[in-house]
């Protein structure tokens, strides 16, 4: 994916300009910085919900994504998974209807899904707990849950947005060691968080948002300048 000269805006308040910057195939990405610097108006323009009012956003067969139609723009949506800071589950579902939901909302056959669960339940450790009720759940159980879905489509591209946000540090540890599993089969890996720590451990590429744009880039970076 590249970003040339992009500039995002929110009705005509400037949020970030001047982004220019490319995440190669397998890379692993934090985003950094204060809250409100546009981390999660990032992550937005590069899965195709936040249009750049000036520059272009293209994806890794070189197609600018805001020209795709919505046939296009879909398919490439799902080569991208998503992991929120909030859960968003049914609280009073199971783990497997969680994730059998997640897929019937996507239009998946009965017999895809019956194939597919095991798969991405056994990805994230969740398999002997598929009968389970969601509010019986530890954070970091429910948040394995939200990735089991991203994988659904068997993304490419994995995409957190704060995923360890509401998780204590076990919890958290535990999350980004899924993460780092997701990667060493070659997804690409990209993470906003405000944890320093974790940033610090892992050493992977860190991206840097304040000032209304990119301030820092550096592989491998820190959390602190
Ligand atoms: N839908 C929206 N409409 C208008 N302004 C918005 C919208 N979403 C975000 N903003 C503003 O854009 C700026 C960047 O917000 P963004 O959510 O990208 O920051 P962030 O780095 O993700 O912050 P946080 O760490 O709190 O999640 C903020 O000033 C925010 O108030
Ligand atoms: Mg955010």
């Amino acid at each position: 994916m590249k970003l040339q000269q992009v500039e995002l805006r929110y009705g005509s308040r400037k949020i970030l300009s001047g982004l220019d910057t490319e995440i190669r195939p397998g890379e692993f990405i934090f985003l950094i910085g204060a809250s409100g610097s546009g981390k999660t108006s990032f992550i937005r323009s590069l899965v195709g919900e936040l249009a750049p009012t000036s520059g272009t956003v293209i994806d890794n067969e070189w197609r600018d994504l805001y020209s795709l139609n919505s046939r296009e723009l879909s398919q490439y949506r799902r080569k991208i998974g998503v992991v929120f800071q909030d859960f968003k589950l049914l609280e009073s579902k199971t783990v497997k209807e969680n994730v059998v939901f997640a897929m019937e909302v996507s239009g998946y056959p009965d017999a895809m899904i019956r194939k597919r669960l095991p798969e991405v339940l056994t990805e994230v450790g969740l398999l002997s707990k598929k009968e389970a009720l969601v509010q019986t759940l530890s954070g970091g159980e429910a948040q394995r849950i939200g990735i089991a879905r991203a994988l659904i489509h068997d993304p490419e591209i994995i995409i957190g947005d704060e995923p360890t946000g509401n998780l204590d540090p076990d919890n958290a540890r535990e999350i980004m060691t899924i993460f780092n599993r997701l990667h060493r089969e070659g997804r690409t890996i990209i993470i906003s968080t405000h944890d320093s720590q974790l940033v610090d451990s892992m050493k992977k590429r860190v991206i840097e948002f304040g000032s209304g744009k990119i301030i820092r880039d550096e592989t491998p970076g820190t959390y602190a300048n």
